[in-house]
């Protein structure tokens, strides 16, 4: 391989640029040339591609979104619409494509693969952590600070105003920032679609907390949730008779720096897709396990469910008492 190509595709996360950066930096390291592809599979199959050097990524590592843009692509979707970025990466001399995204990205890159035996690599950004084959993706450690800051403020105003506030957060159709947002904030209840929950017995909770001389109750609510924060929060309020307030926190999870977790997982797995399509490696997700970098063919980060920290979600039950 003498020239490789690098796009980020699907939701942005904090980080991206920071593996953008470790790409196209290895790859000068290793001799190589790296084409950046601009809007994800959109941008290939419309030929958005350009050469970019070690100079190019400068003064990036601390920017959140991603200096290439992103979309999620209806054409790519389309057999038409992938013969003709496969045209292109191959007009362009590009032996190899690593794609910096989540499952959908995945789903892409993997038929680029199949169809037009395009040798691709995937690296694990999204902020929803929901890839089986890594411990974390890139992004995810930045979305739990970002909300847990959002959490302590409201738990200020909860609390001088003896309200419930029922918070929900991102995740897609997992729970893990949920989860860690939950425990990290001290909150007296958690929703995740990984567990069915009566909300009988939470209405009991929060009366309970209340009893126990509580003041103003967090409630963490992830976004997959039949009904979300707004169906829990109606149905506390009417439970419970106590003054509920309801806030999304949305796209403000995808935003901002990148805490130095995703940053140095970004570097080191950035680092890695580079060598994995030098050593000839396709079809496969780069992950990190422990401390060890592992790879994972695309298929399997969607197909095998990654599960939520059990032990986890026990400890933030006692810990709410
Ligand atoms: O996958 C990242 C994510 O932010 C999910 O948490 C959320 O469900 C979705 O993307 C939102 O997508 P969009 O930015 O297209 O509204």
């Amino acid at each position: 391989v003498q020239r490789i190509a690098v796009m980020t595709s699907g939701g942005d996360a904090p980080g991206m640029n920071a593996a953008i950066r470790a790409v196209v930096r290895t790859a000068a390291f290793e001799g190589l040339e790296v084409m950046g592809v601009r809007r994800g599979f959109s941008g290939l199959h419309r030929g958005e591609l350009k050469l970019i050097g070690p100079r190019d990524v400068a003064n990036t590592i601390q920017r959140g979104g991603t200096i290439l843009l992103t979309a999620r692509s209806a054409t790519w979707r389309t057999e038409e619409g992938r013969a003709r970025g496969a045209q292109h990466l191959r007009d362009n001399g590009v032996g190899g494509l690593i794609v910096i995204g989540g499952d959908g990205s995945f789903h892409g890159a993997h038929l680029l693969e199949q169809e037009h035996g395009i040798p691709v690599i995937g690296v694990p950004g999204t902020i929803d952590n929901d890839l089986y084959g890594t411990d974390h993706t890139i992004g995810y450690f930045t979305a739990v600070e970002t909300a847990l800051d959002a959490v302590d403020k409201l738990r200020d105003t909860g609390a001088s105003h003896e309200r419930i506030f029922v918070i929900e957060v991102m995740g897609r159709h997992a729970g893990h920032i949920a989860l860690d947002v939950a425990v990290a904030g001290g909150a007296e209840e958690v929703f995740i679609p990984e567990d069915d929950k009566p909300i009988e017995d939470v209405i009991e909770i929060v009366k309970a907390s209340v009893q126990k001389g509580k003041t103003g109750s967090i409630v963490i609510v992830a976004e997959g949730v039949p009904g979300g924060a707004q169906g829990i929060g109606d149905a506390i309020q009417a439970g419970t008779g106590l003054e509920t307030r309801v806030s999304i926190l949305g796209h403000i999870q995808r935003g901002g720096t990148p805490v130095s977790s995703d940053r140095i997982l970004a570097s080191r797995l950035g680092e890695a897709a580079v060598h994995a399509l030098m050593d000839g490696v396709s079809g496969a997700m780069i992950g990190r396990r422990g401390g060890d970098i592992i790879h994972t063919p695309l298929h399997e980060t969607w197909e095998k469910r990654k599960d939520v920290n059990r032990d986890l979600y026990r400890c933030a039950k006692r810990l709410s008492v």
